[in-house]
């Protein structure tokens, strides 16, 4: 694999360089609740740093579509970045426009300067020639270290490129190099395989069957393949076209919970009961994988010397039903780092990860939901077009 990497550019120092990173981060009360982007993006900062660089820092937040919205500012973020790195990060209020043109034109070598939301303009995500010029028109050199955001075709990730020198930052490549590992597996491959939405996950289901020993499916996702044969299943959350999506997957290595963890209060506020799969009511919702399924994975995961995980196993964010997400995350932890090779992506993959404490046994934490399914599935990726062979 070949990458044209931040470490190739001659004459770096003081350059001003436009550093794409993806800090989409969750945020709570216009604070950052979980800054595991920004830390993964830190190293390229640093190096960057090391050689004095004017560092111009454009990102999105959130979908705000082409409207400025007040709780999709990058304000918060550029604060947050400025606390891990103990450094001012300044902020322009636009991205392109008279703000950010004399806010880049004070700045002095190894500074840093955050601009306001990509997505706030609509050329950001109509991949506007014209939007991209003039983001390029502030620096000399760009560097894409969004490795999570470059499955969109975004003047930022694709038609920035014609109009600078560009390169690939340093979490990049270790994305890439990664999940490569899980394209070309050590067999045999467990995939779990949770989440709700399964319209996103399709491709990548029949795809990532043809390798896998086994693919385990849980949460939300795993009801709309109950509903497709027929299957009793309450108040559970599906939609119309995941089940008819589901139907269409019929490879005997898919695997479906055999119990689950119901509530009859559609909240999850009831008291939990776990059950049978073919014994769940009209009036119940199924929020958790049940014992008898985390035992059943569990010995698929113990076979396995590949691992990919992506997508809770229920509403693990509610204390009675974080159990099954939970114990997945422990087996898969334990095995990573030593008999398989362990991968988890996506923003709550990584937040139930999180809650066991035993996110470092996990040997690659992608930053890529959406992202990482992508590049997985072999879909085009304009992101990383002219920056990885
Ligand atoms: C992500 O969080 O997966 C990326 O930042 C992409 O965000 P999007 O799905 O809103 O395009």
């Amino acid at each position: 694999m070949k990458i044209k990497s931040i470490r190739q550019v001659k004459k770096l120092a003081g350059k001003r360089v436009m550093l794409r990173a993806d800090f989409n981060v969750p945020m709570e009360r216009g604070r950052v609740a979980d800054d595991y982007k920004i830390v993964a993006g830190l190293p390229t900062i640093r190096f960057l740093l090391r050689y004095n660089c004017k560092i111009i820092i454009i990102t999105h937040l959130g979908r705000p579509e082409g409207r400025i919205e007040k709780k999709y500012s990058l304000a918060p973020v550029a604060r947050h970045l400025g606390k891990l790195l103990d450094k001012k990060v300044n902020f322009a209020d636009d991205c392109v426009g008279l703000k950010s043109g004399t806010a880049v034109g004070k700045m002095k070598p190894g500074e840093i300067l955050m601009l306001e939301n990509l997505r706030f303009s609509k050329g950001e995500g109509k991949n506007d020639k014209k939007f991209a010029r003039q983001l390029a028109g502030l620096a000399d050199v760009y560097v894409n270290d969004a490795f999570a955001n470059s499955h969109r075709r975004h003047a930022s990730m694709s038609a920035i490129k014609k109009y600078l020198p560009s390169y690939a930052g340093l979490l990049l490549p270790e994305e890439v190099e990664n999940l490569n590992k899980i394209f070309h597996p050590r067999p045999p491959l467990v995939a779990v395989i949770g989440g709700a939405k399964i319209g996103t996950k399709i491709s990548f289901l029949k795809k990532i069957s043809r390798k896998s020993f086994k693919v385990l499916i849980g949460g939300a996702l795993a009801n709309n393949f109950f509903a497709s044969r027929g299957m009793e299943i309450g108040q559970s959350l599906v939609d119309k076209e995941s089940i008819k999506l589901a139907g269409r997957l019929k490879q005997k290595n898919i695997l479906l919970p055999i119990d689950v963890v119901v509530s009859d209060k559609k909240d999850g506020g009831g008291p939990a009961e776990a059950k049978n799969i073919f014994k769940v009511n009209k009036n119940e919702k199924i929020l958790d994988i049940g014992p008898k399924t985390i035992r059943l994975y569990s010995l698929f995961l113990k076979k396995a010397q590949t691992i990919i995980w992506n997508g809770p196993m229920g509403m693990f964010e509610k204390e009675h039903f974080k159990h099954g997400t939970l114990a997945i995350a422990r087996v898969i932890a334990s095995r990573s780092r030593g008999r398989a090779f362990g991968v988890a992506g996506g923003g709550e993959t990584i937040e139930a990860l999180k809650m066991t404490g035993m996110e470092n046994y996990v040997d690659w934490i992608s930053t890529g939901g959406g992202a990482t399914l992508a590049f997985l599935n072999g879909e085009p990726m304009p992101g990383l077009k002219g920056l990885v062979k």
